[in-house]
């Protein structure tokens, strides 16, 4: 496994871009992220369901059933849990873990510098792609590309 000082730090934006309960999807480094903030914090995940490889961030962010006594419905964990499109498995945002599966998201660490910039951290060669915009029908997350920063440590 790599040490985080063979990793590149890629500016990806304002961190303000990225709003509760919705995605931010970005190209960058040859893949599509999709970036969260939960609970305040930012998680940067792999477009790709771990299922059948579904664009799950183009699923739903919302919440999900919670353990409770037979007869009754509870609900909670609202925009802790994204969706995926296709089948509807539901991930934990926080840990990439699926709720019903042992599979989980791929994910990315995240920085935020003072100044409110948005990093991902990943290894290799950073080459941001053009935003790709939407050809269906369906809500999209918004796009645009990432920019890069040779910042690496
Ligand atoms: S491809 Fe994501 S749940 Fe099936």
């Amino acid at each position: 496994m790599a040490s985080a000082r063979s990793l590149r730090r890629i500016r990806i934006g304002r961190a303000d871009d990225v709003r509760d309960g919705a995605c931010l999807q970005v190209e960058v480094a040859g893949c599509s992220l999709g970036l969260f903030r939960v609970g305040g914090q930012f998680r940067a995940v792999l477009n790709h369901c771990p299922h059948e490889g579904a664009p799950v961030c183009r699923g739903t962010v919302r919440g999900t059933t919670l353990p409770s006594v037979p007869g009754t419905f509870r609900w909670g964990r609202e925009n802790e849990i994204l969706a995926c499109p296709w089948h509807g498995w539901e991930f934990a945002l926080d840990s990439g873990q699926c709720l019903t599966d042992r599979r989980r998201l791929a994910m990315f660490p995240t920085e935020v510098a003072d100044d409110g910039t948005l990093y991902v951290l990943m290894r290799g060669p950073a080459t941001p792609k053009p935003a790709i915009p939407s050809t269906d029908a369906s809500p999209a997350p918004r796009r645009h590309a990432a920019g890069t920063e040779d910042t690496s440590r």
